[in-house]
């Protein structure tokens, strides 16, 4: 049963299992012998987090992060403030930035200036949606799920004001939802 205030399915249930299984077997093939350190930033990207792990055939170890932006997020200034930081020192570590969306790049860009100054070994992103027609920032992610265009998307841990985060599909908020 679809919800009422979805356009359209963009991708079903199986096409993000799919999906999230062949990221992880390429995850798993490039850390052959390597222990990377997963951090999930909050909150979109739990569920993803909770599927690639477990699509992931190596010893990972897990860190969460939340962060938000400031003001409307439309500017490019894009100041994130960290709401919650890591568990754990990465000093060393082989990370591996989870999200759930790539849009603007403001979050990714700002993280891995912050990241990076706590001397990890390495560090690569992985994105479940990308949307490179409205990045503003120099960043690319190494792995991608699905490459979307600009539509206003929900589902599977990603949500409008909070809302649908627990949906098992991504799909297209009708526009009636959120105005426009
Ligand atoms: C989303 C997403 C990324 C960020 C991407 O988070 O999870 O962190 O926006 O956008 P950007 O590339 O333009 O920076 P959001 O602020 O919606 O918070 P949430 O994860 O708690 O839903």
């Amino acid at each position: 049963m679809i919800h009422p205030d979805i356009e359209q399915v963009l991708y079903t249930e199986e096409q993000l299992r799919s999906r999230v299984r062949e990221v992880g077997a390429q995850i798993t093939a490039d850390y052959a012998g390597r222990a990377p350190m997963l951090i999930s930033v909050l909150r979109g990207s739990y569920i993803f987090m909770a599927d690639l792990t477990r699509a992931i055939d190596l010893d990972v170890t897990v860190d969460f992060m939340a962060v938000s932006s400031y003001g409307a997020g439309t500017t490019s200034s894009g100041q994130v403030e960290i709401k919650k930081d890591l568990s754990d020192s990465i000093e060393g570590k082989d990370l591996i930035i989870v999200e759930d969306i790539l849009d603007s790049g403001n979050t990714l860009y700002y993280l891995m200036d912050v990241l990076r100054a706590r001397k990890p070994a390495s560090i690569r992103i992985c994105a479940l949606m990308d949307k490179p027609e409205r990045r503003t920032k120099p960043i690319t992610a190494d792995y991608v799920g699905f490459t979307i265009p600009d539509a206003f998307i929900v589902g599977y841990g990603l949500d409008y004001a909070e809302k649908y985060r627990n949906l098992p599909y991504v799909g297209v908020l009708k526009p009636g939802v959120y105005g426009e």
